[in-house]
């Protein structure tokens, strides 16, 4: 997969939308390097937490059965893969200043521009891995692929 092409002023132009740089194949774990993904809110508590950078798996986040395995995240933003990606659709900054450079192209919080085919089609992709088919079959590498 491509990773993402962003103009000056962090709006994506073309490529891919930059998952797997954080979510690495083949078990899309988290990179042990990432820093947080601009979800900062506390989860227990008013106020910020800057420091949450780990995330489990991205497979099961859909069960077998095709329900949604949420709600996700720290705080449990949602049960709803549809929010999610608007989350890293449009990054914000504000108050963050431990947020990972992979999502501050050119110093801006992430526009992805994702039109409603790639949110679909990276929906599909993560439904795809419940299940042990993903493991055996070439159809299931690449999100993209009509
Ligand atoms: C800069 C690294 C980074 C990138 C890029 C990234 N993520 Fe994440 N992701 C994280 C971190 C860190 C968490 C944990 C956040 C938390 O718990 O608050 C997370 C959490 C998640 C979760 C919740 C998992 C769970 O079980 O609760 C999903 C789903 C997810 N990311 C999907 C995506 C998708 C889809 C993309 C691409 C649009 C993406 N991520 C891009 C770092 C990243």
């Amino acid at each position: 997969m491509q990773p993402p092409n962003f103009d000056n002023q962090g709006v994506r132009v073309n490529g891919g939308i930059g998952c797997a740089g954080c979510h690495q194949a083949p078990e899309f774990s988290i990179d042990p390097n990432s820093l947080n993904n601009g979800v900062i809110a506390n989860a227990n508590a008013p106020g910020t937490d800057l420091l949450v950078t780990r995330s489990p798996t991205l497979r099961d986040v859909v069960k077998v059965d095709g329900t949604s395995n949420g709600p996700f995240m720290h705080i449990g933003v949602s049960n709803n893969l549809t929010t999610v990606l608007n989350h890293y659709d449009a990054i914000n900054l504000a108050g963050n200043n431990n947020i990972d450079p992979r999502l501050t192209p050119n110093g801006f919080g992430q526009q992805l521009n994702l039109t409603q085919a790639e949110k679909d089609a990276v929906i599909a992709f993560l439904r795809t891995l419940g299940g042990n088919d993903v493991y055996t079959n070439d159809k299931w590498s690449d999100p993209f692929i009509p």
